[in-house]
């Protein structure tokens, strides 16, 4: 019997990648999803690269008693990736309550069923907008958490917070925090990969969207930074890779290799890029020439951001492999497939 695990949000950009290399592991996995930023097609194309249907539930985390019903009947769940919640963080800024119910109150109802069980395994979808604006780069997880941005910032430092105190009185509770820097990029297979609804907000999608022609031009938020060319630094990781250090989390809580059973680690490449180094490679790895204008800067833009990945590097035996260039390139297949149709 393979072991089963629940992935929450497993049709979305990073789940739908997680739930691929869990299947290739050999996991059967379930995925929940209420389709409000996804859609359910991603579960053919899921399993059109696997080659296994995951099992799949419409559900809302946010209703108390379908989650408790929920794992009733899939009793046999020995992990949880918890990825369900909502990301943008403008809107955050314009629905504060609806992103703390939404991100927090699924949150909870987890961890209620969680801590019922005999041994259970949960790994949080975190983020490096915890850090806000480091003192010191690369950022090591001792960092200082600084006053979030934004609402949906807030919840991720709340949600860690809420999983570390449950993780102090639930012994049975082992968890890790995954606190991912910029994830880019798609499956090589270009069946599965970033899918905004309306405007991207975030950098890559805005790139390939101008470049197919579906934007007219990408606003380059500032150029008067201090950093090497005036843009901001962020540190791009392949979301086939951020994938893999989920499965790498995972098997240490199930192989009872951690230390504590509470654990946090930064997931990044540990390189850091500027906006205008972004560009210039697209343009490379795809060919295109791309429309940019330098703008002014955004509001809640930190300067530069990017990991010190030691501890998860030699911890959880895990290691960025792909390229910024790889990433870009796949993120540009993916775009020109998914126009194709
Ligand atoms: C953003 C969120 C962060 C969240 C992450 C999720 C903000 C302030 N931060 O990170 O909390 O965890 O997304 O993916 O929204 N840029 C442009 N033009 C654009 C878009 C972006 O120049 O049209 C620049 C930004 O100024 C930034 C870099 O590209 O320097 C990356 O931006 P983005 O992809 O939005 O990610 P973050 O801001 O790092």
């Amino acid at each position: 019997m393979n072991q089963k695990i629940l992935v929450t949000g497993g049709l979305g950009y990073i789940g739908s990648h997680v739930v691929v290399e869990l299947q290739n592991e050999g996991f059967d996995v379930v995925i929940i999803d209420n389709l409000s930023n996804s859609s359910i097609e991603v579960l053919e194309r899921i399993s059109s690269i696997t080659g296994i249907k995951p099992m799949f539930e419409l559900l809302d985390l946010k209703d108390k008693s379908s989650v408790v019903e929920f794992f009733k009947k899939h009793i046999d769940i020995i992990g949880v990736i918890h990825f369900a919640a909502s990301k943008a963080v403008g809107e955050s800024v314009q629905l504060p309550l609806l992103y703390y119910e939404n991100n927090l109150n699924s949150l909870i109802y987890i961890l209620q069923e969680l801590q019922k069980k005999e041994n259970s395994n949960f790994i949080f979808s975190s983020s490096c907008t915890v850090y806000g604006q480091a003192d010191s780069l690369p950022i090591i997880e001792s960092a200082p958490i600084k006053e979030a941005e934004s609402p949906y910032g807030n919840t991720k430092q709340i949600g860690e917070e809420i999983i570390r105190d449950t993780c102090k009185i639930v012994p049975n509770l082992k968890a890790i925090s995954l606190r991912y820097f910029n994830p880019v990029g798609a499956h090589k297979s270009s069946k599965i990969g970033e899918m905004p609804i309306g405007t991207p907000q975030n950098l890559v999608p805005f790139i390939t969207q101008t470049a197919i022609g579906i934007r007219q031009q990408l606003s380059v938020f500032g150029n008067d930074y201090p950093t090497i060319d005036g843009t901001c630094i962020r540190d791009y990781i392949h979301v086939v890779d951020l994938a893999n250090a989920h499965i790498a989390a995972l098997k240490r809580l199930i192989n009872g290799e951690n230390e504590s059973n509470y654990e946090v680690f930064n997931i990044g490449t540990g390189q850091g890029s500027s906006v205008l180094e972004v560009i210039e490679a697209f343009e490379e790895v795809s060919g295109q020439k791309l429309n940019y204008q330098i703008v002014g800067r955004r509001i809640g833009d930190v300067v530069s951001a990017y990991a010190d990945t030691t501890k998860a590097n030699k911890v959880l035996g895990w290691i960025a492999k792909l390229s910024l260039k790889d990433a870009l390139k796949s993120a540009w297949k993916w775009e020109v497939n998914l126009r194709r149709k």
